[in-house]
């Protein structure tokens, strides 16, 4: 992914912020996530009533590509208010090792230009895996 095209995978998480359902927490989440085809799935944090059924803005981007059949990944941008910016909870860490492999994580704010770069294995280092078993 080259500068621009990270540029624009945080643009199009800050739109998946714009729609974040966070009455609970006030802690508003946009993801986006790069497929290697150059699409881009946005995505943004639910909550609810009954708190433990809330799901992560990294997930509803990763589920929204994998319902289209996509299945290859490059990276993932999320984007929060935190100041330096926030990085994906263990449970995405782990789904989105899983299903996109060691890709790129891009975590932006939306309060200041600081961007902090990781791959996934360096978040996820001796992730679980069911060794022989593909998701497909
Ligand atoms: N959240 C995400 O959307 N992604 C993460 O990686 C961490 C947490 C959401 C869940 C909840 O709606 C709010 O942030 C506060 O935890």
């Amino acid at each position: 992914m080259n500068e621009d095209e990270e540029r624009e995978l945080i643009v199009a998480a800050r739109e998946g912020r714009d729609y974040a359902i966070a009455p609970y927490s006030g802690f508003r989440v946009g993801a986006a996530l790069r497929s290697s085809g150059g699409e881009t799935f946005r995505g943004c944090n639910v909550e609810n009533a009954s708190y433990g059924l809330t799901m992560c803005a990294e997930r509803v981007a990763l589920y929204s590509a994998l319902a289209k059949g996509v299945r290859d990944f490059d990276a993932v941008a999320v984007v929060t208010e935190a100041d330096p910016p926030s990085s994906p909870c263990g449970p995405c860490r782990q789904l989105l090792w899983e299903y996109c492999g060691d890709i790129e994580v891009v975590m932006a704010s939306v309060q200041s230009k600081e961007t902090v770069r990781q791959r996934l294995s360096e978040l996820l280092p001796n992730p679980f895996e069911l060794k022989g078993e593909e998701t497909s």
